[in-house]
């Protein structure tokens, strides 16, 4: 079968002829692979700064942002039939006893770092026609998402956020001075960042109850500000307004959800926060030079506002799942804007197109099936 593989050392990326896999136990699905998603990852991957082929394997096939059919079933599947639709998740546990949190399912609080991530690290990714694997890690999505469920993973980011944000908020009194509201609808939430991950926790966050606001610097927004007015949130022009700017038009901020991987931006905004704030990093900077910064004034912003600080990685089985009802909460709200942010599609052999980062564009989908 066809896989897009990275060679690290030939320094190569092709389209390679792979064995088919097989069902190797009666747990095991195989699944034929419809869209697979591009994303940052990838493009580091392809760039050979990121990214570890499996041992043993002088390649890695890439691609983590996935959406399939269920092709095949062992016999002790039990939660999905031939023909179904799945997505799988990225990351698989480290092997050692000690570490409690993939003993518990929750690698994506590994503490050991020796997990491995599907297209990622050490393990072959979803760019190719078949796969096979175990029951526990696909999740089932409803035929209506067909053309949009590829997004499902990059989604997964904010839900992972917005999971870890209800949880540690727990520490004071967060509830709306009126009666029963939802915390969030008296809040203020900005994203930073318009890339798919910065818009699809905008909208999370937006159908949660947060008035929320996006701050970024994409040139060419136009695409990005059309999808963003469509569902009511203001898209603030970095080129335009300071941060400065930006606290003074938003408001007092209380969750600050990163997606640029720009730290230079991120800790600017980070002196506007409001009182008891929630910032939650999930970008992951490449290696620059080393930018001055007020520490002084973070410092005591944060401790004379209890503000909070957190960085977030991966996602758990049960942000899939949210992710997926959110999904489908998109797509009846605001079908035309959730369709916009998929900006191509790509056929397996136009691969290095769909790889290439488009102008103002958002999202590339290679349709494997296609
Ligand atoms: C993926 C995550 C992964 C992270 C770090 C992201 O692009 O969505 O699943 O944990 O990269 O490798
Ligand atoms: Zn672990």
């Amino acid at each position: 079968m066809r896989a897009v593989a990275v060679y690290p050392t030939k320094r190569e990326v092709r389209v390679i002829d792979h064995p088919e896999p097989k069902l190797t136990s009666d747990t095991q699905a195989k699944v034929r692979v419809l869209d697979v998603g591009v994303c940052g990852t990838d493009r580091e991957i392809i760039s050979f700064q990121y990214g570890t082929p499996p041992e043993g394997s002088d390649y890695l096939i890439i691609g983590h942002e996935s959406l399939s059919e269920v092709v095949e079933t062992g016999s002790k599947v039990s939660k999905l039939k031939r023909g179904d639709l799945v997505v799988m998740t990225v990351r698989r546990p480290c092997p050692h006893p000690e570490c409690v949190a993939c003993r518990q399912g929750r690698q994506d609080f590994c503490y050991t770092g020796d997990f491995t991530e599907r297209g990622i690290k050490q393990d072959h990714g979803y760019m190719t026609e078949f796969v096979v694997e175990e029951e526990q890690y696909l999740h089932p999505v409803p035929r209506e998402l067909r053309n949009v469920a590829v997004l499902v993973e990059p989604l997964t980011i904010a839900e992972k956020s917005l999971e870890q944000l209800w949880m540690v908020q727990r520490r004071l009194p967060w509830d709306c001075p009126g009666a029963n509201q939802s915390p969030a609808q008296c809040r203020r939430a900005i994203v930073l960042g318009a890339g798919p991950v910065g818009i699809l926790g905008a909208m999370a966050l937006k159908v949660e109850g947060f008035e929320v606001s996006v701050y970024s610097r994409s040139p060419n927004h136009e695409e990005k500000n059309r999808i963003l007015g469509a569902i009511g949130i203001p898209y603030i022009a970095a080129e335009t307004h300071s941060t400065a700017d930006m606290a003074k038009m938003a408001g007092p901020i209380d969750v600050v959800y990163e997606a640029t991987g720009a730290s230079s931006v991120a800790f600017d905004v980070l002196k506007h926060l409001g009182p008891n704030a929630v910032f939650i990093f999930t970008g992951v900077p490449g290696r620059k030079a080393p930018i001055p910064v007020d520490t002084d004034e973070i410092m005591r912003n944060m401790v004379l506002n209890n503000q909070l600080v957190l960085g977030s990685v991966n996602a758990p089985p049960q942000a899939f799942e949210s992710a997926i009802q959110h999904l489908g909460a998109f797509a009846r709200q605001w079908p035309d804007a959730l369709r916009s942010v998929i900006t191509d599609r790509f056929p397996l052999d136009r691969v290095a197109d769909a790889l290439q980062e488009q102008a103002g564009g958002v999202k590339n989908v290679v349709s494997v099936a296609s």
